[in-house]
């Protein structure tokens, strides 16, 4: 299983990762990212037909800032 979430502390608006991942990430008013599956909370699954996306935007954010896990995440590790 795989989870993400944004670090919107750090995330720079860069915009790759919602064209690495369409179907996942989204930015607000400012640009910044968000995880639009479940407003950023990290806690539902990315669907499977989705990872590879999501990899791709791990890999591909200039700051670090898109997170991934095997397990749900929780508030403490909202940025
Ligand atoms: Fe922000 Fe990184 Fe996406 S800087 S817009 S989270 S690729």
């Amino acid at each position: 299983p795989l989870f993400t979430m944004v670090n919107k502390v750090t995330c720079i608006a860069c915009g790759a990762c919602g064209a690495s991942a369409p179907n996942i990430f989204d930015y607000d008013d400012e640009g910044i990212s968000y995880c639009l599956i479940d407003d950023n909370q990290g806690l539902v699954q990315v669907p499977e037909e989705d990872e590879d996306d999501v990899y791709d935007a791990f890999e591909g954010c200039p700051t670090d800032s898109i997170k991934i896990a095997s397990t749900p995440f929780y508030e403490k590790d909202i940025g």
